[in-house]
């Protein structure tokens, strides 16, 4: 292993919905890695911009820091939005360039902004003027091709952002085409700021993978810590070059946490079944057993899944499939 990947820094990727504050507070609690970032907060035209960020809490998954990120086409607005972020305590502020949804994307924000380098250019320069923090960007590889890849990357840079990272794949490709790594590795050879990669990690195994292959800095982890939430201590032990112990107390420490903070939200029972449908994927049984029961409480549902989860750890700890 290079020694250079000592630096490594591991990110916890934005994921609207799925990674909601819950479920970053529950990662935290498990910890592993160095940072997460909030889903991204849209900016429409004619914002309050004041009131759309109020909800941040650069805390709220202490002892992990938390970034925040944004999405939308205005670089006033977007530039005032980051300033007043990182007068609320946010250590960095992104913006997302890689939103596929046809919702945001139909508004010319997201991955749209890749087929619109100037547009892109300008809200990047604008943000990094006046936000007093690191500001970086996440981008995907292109829309539906790379013809604008080399100039996004570096406009990037010329911007002023202080990091990119890489979902490595088109809008086209979505979310389950292979990503591709080689894109990562032209923009670690074409940049200076640091790279972050991001895409298919989803093992200890494929996180070395990745650095070794491309030579990016840093490595961004999405889907796969919902599937299996010690994904980070696992791929810190491997850059350690140090046995990784199975540590069941800390994860089901984790995942309380989660329970007891969806609890307070009016209506818990999709965050419940969207969770239990990414941590039972290794049991396709225990996965369908615990989708085709009819709960009457979200408190009996949270119970089952508890169950369910025991019963994946002890067949797991036992080197049976549950
Ligand atoms: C449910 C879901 C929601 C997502 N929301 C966001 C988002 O709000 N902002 C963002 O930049 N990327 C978002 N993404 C993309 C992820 O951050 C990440 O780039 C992508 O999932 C690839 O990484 P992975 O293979 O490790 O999951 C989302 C992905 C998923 C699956």
């Amino acid at each position: 292993m290079p020694s250079h990947h000592l630096t490594t820094r591991l990110y916890l990727a934005p994921m609207e919905g799925l990674g909601a504050i819950e479920f970053r507070k529950m990662l935290a609690a498990i910890g592993g890695f160095d940072e997460c970032c909030t889903e991204f907060i849209r900016i429409p035209t004619n914002p309050h911009i004041a009131s759309l960020i109020k909800e941040f809490n650069p805390d709220a998954t202490s002892p992990i820091p938390q970034a925040a990120q944004l999405m939308g086409v205005n670089p006033g607005h977007l530039a005032e939005a980051a300033f007043l972020l990182a007068e609320k305590g946010a250590h960095r502020v992104e913006l997302n360039c890689g939103c596929p949804s046809n919702t945001v994307t139909g508004k010319g924000a997201g991955s749209s902004l890749l087929d619109t380098p100037d547009l892109l250019f300008e809200i990047l320069y604008q943000m990094c003027k006046k936000c007093p923090v690191p500001v970086t960007a996440k981008l995907r590889i292109g829309v539906d091709d790379d013809l604008n890849f080399i100039k996004n990357i570096h406009l990037v840079q010329e911007a002023g952002c202080k990091m990119l990272t890489l979902h490595a794949r088109t809008k086209k490709d979505g979310y389950t085409h292979p990503a591709r790594w080689d894109y990562i590795k032209e923009a670690k050879k074409q940049l200076d700021i640091p790279i972050c990669g991001n895409g298919d990690i989803t093992s200890a195994e494929s996180a070395i993978d990745m650095l070794q292959k491309t030579g990016c800095d840093h490595l961004m982890i999405g889907r796969q810590a919902a599937k299996d939430p010690l994904i980070f201590h696992r791929i810190q032990s491997a850059l350690k070059n140090i046995p990784f112990e199975e540590n069941f107390a800390l994860l089901l420490r984790g995942i309380d946490v989660f329970f007891y903070e969806i609890l307070k939200r009016h209506s818990p029972m999709g965050s419940i079944k969207q969770l239990a449908s990414y941590i039972l994927s290794q049991s396709p049984e225990l996965k369908k057993e615990f989708l085709t029961q009819t709960y009457q409480t979200p408190h009996e549902a949270i119970t089952s899944l508890r169950t369910a989860i025991d019963k994946l750890f002890i067949a797991q700890s036992l080197g049976q499939t549950a």
